[in-house]
């Protein structure tokens, strides 16, 4: 038994695996690319340790991909054979990851909200809850989790600046943008590499409007990111969303050969079809193509990756972006296979299967008929679930793409009212009118 940095009680054979334990948790809450390292460290330490093998797999989980499954598996195996001896609150760990691994994330959730009202200095709990939340499209509950989770914090406890960067975001999906912005530039203060505060920042200029001041967020705080994951990424893309509010998208194509789809670089090498940056691509081509321009051969890689996804529905927010680049390539019967293939899917057990086949689908087949240009299908396939798609997770600025592919539908399709539909429903739940946002103003000023 030992104790780890925020003092709960962990069952590790040496407090030198205790503090290896700590190190890949710290590397998780500050999204370092060097997790594997951090992990080979805690096995060279303790290979029996349960926590370890827990945190294995929740990181195999953490990829939203069908071929990480068996290696989330295999350490759901592990830590349950390692557990017993262990505290109620590392069984409950192990619970959990099981309840995500079959496909049950909402359960997961129940557990580490169950975990931190025992124990609410457990920022693992609390950071996958954050995150699971997230990608269930739950902003209520991130900002319930924290609300109370931070009263048990001080300043002082390693960890605090991730408590900040989830208050900050949680605070800004939930429409609070001033608690949200103080949050987050508190915990930048403290630490200017802290990349989910920045992100939660960023998210608050988008959603305000200050295009310019968030381009200079992204320019200032870039040369702290050294050692930092994908999300680096995901920071330059919206980047270059403040720049397509600004019309330079000369620029956005810049950003994106260079910054956020640099298939050179070693952190797109090392995950080539990471979901986050998959999302990153594709939402920022097709509103690229909106506007009218000539994105070159951009989509054939993207593609490509999606037919070797085909069948993989573990992230459902990424399902219409890898439509978006089938149906960009004309790749209409790869597309009507991935649909096939989501449909099997759906038929499984647990809430993955039901949001994929209830939403995801028919949103998929929508983007599909809009790349294919039967506009009048994709209005009528998406209109019965456009107040259900933020239950595929994703941001207010992420999910905008999917409110811009039924936009464009109804305006090429010459349906009026809904392209009026979407100008409200768009005008009620952003704090920016139409007028004053790119994808929608054309839209607006003709229906004016
Ligand atoms: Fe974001």
């Amino acid at each position: 038994m030992g104790q780890d940095i925020r003092g709960l009680t962990v069952t590790a054979a040496s407090d030198a695996a205790v503090a290896a334990f700590d190190h890949a948790i710290e590397g998780y809450l500050r999204y370092r690319a060097d997790i594997p390292a951090r992990m080979a460290a805690v096995f060279a330490a303790d290979p029996y340790f349960a926590m370890g093998h827990c945190l294995k797999g929740y990181f195999a989980m953490l990829a939203f991909k069908d071929t990480a499954l068996p290696m989330a598996q295999e350490a759901l195996r592990a830590a349950w054979r390692f557990v017993p001896g262990a505290t109620p609150r590392e069984h409950a760990h192990v619970a959990a990851l099981e309840s995500w691994a079959n496909g049950e994330p909402d359960r997961a959730v129940e557990v580490w909200n169950q975990i931190l009202a025992d124990h609410p200095h457990d920022v693992l709990a609390f950071r996958l809850a954050h995150f699971v939340n997230f990608w269930l499209g739950r902003p209520e509950a991130m900002l319930a989790s924290v609300l109370a989770v931070e009263k048990h914090w001080s300043e002082a406890m390693p960890g605090y600046n991730a408590i900040l960067g989830c208050r900050c975001f949680a605070h800004e999906e939930s429409g609070y943008y001033t608690e949200a912005e103080h949050a987050g530039r508190e915990a930048i203060r403290r630490d200017p590499g802290d990349l989910w505060s920045a992100h939660g920042v960023a998210h608050v200029m988008e959603m305000t409007g200050r295009r310019g001041e968030g381009i200079a967020w992204v320019d200032a705080l870039a040369p702290h990111w050294e050692g930092g994951n994908n999300l680096q990424h995901h920071l330059w893309w919206h980047q270059a969303m403040y720049f397509v509010e600004r019309g330079d998208l000369d620029r956005v194509l810049t950003l994106y050969d260079t910054r956020f789809r640099d298939l050179n670089a070693p952190l797109t090498q090392g995950t080539p079809d990471l979901y986050i940056d998959v999302q990153n691509a594709a939402s920022m081509l097709f509103r690229l193509g909106r506007h009218g321009v000539d994105v070159g051969d951009r989509w054939v890689e993207l593609a490509d990756k999606a037919e070797t996804r085909i069948g993989d529905c573990l992230s459902g927010f990424t399902l219409p972006h890898w439509m978006m680049a089938l149906a960009a390539t004309g790749r209409a019967e790869a597309g009507r296979r991935m649909l096939s293939a989501m449909r099997d899917f759906a038929q499984g057990p647990g809430i993955n299967a039901s949001l994929v086949g209830d939403i995801a689908v028919p949103v998929s087949e929508a983007v599909l008929a809009n790349g294919l240009g039967d506009h009048a299908r994709a209005v009528a396939l998406m209109r019965p679930v456009l107040g259900e798609m933020y239950q595929l997770g994703g941001s207010h600025a992420q999910q905008d793409v999917l409110e811009q592919v039924f936009l464009d539908s109804a305006l090429k399709a010459g349906l009026e009212a809904d392209a009026r539909l979407m100008l409200e429903r768009v005008a009620g739940c952003h704090p920016l009118p139409p007028t004053r946002r790119r994808g929608y103003a054309m839209a607006a000023g003709l229906l004016d």
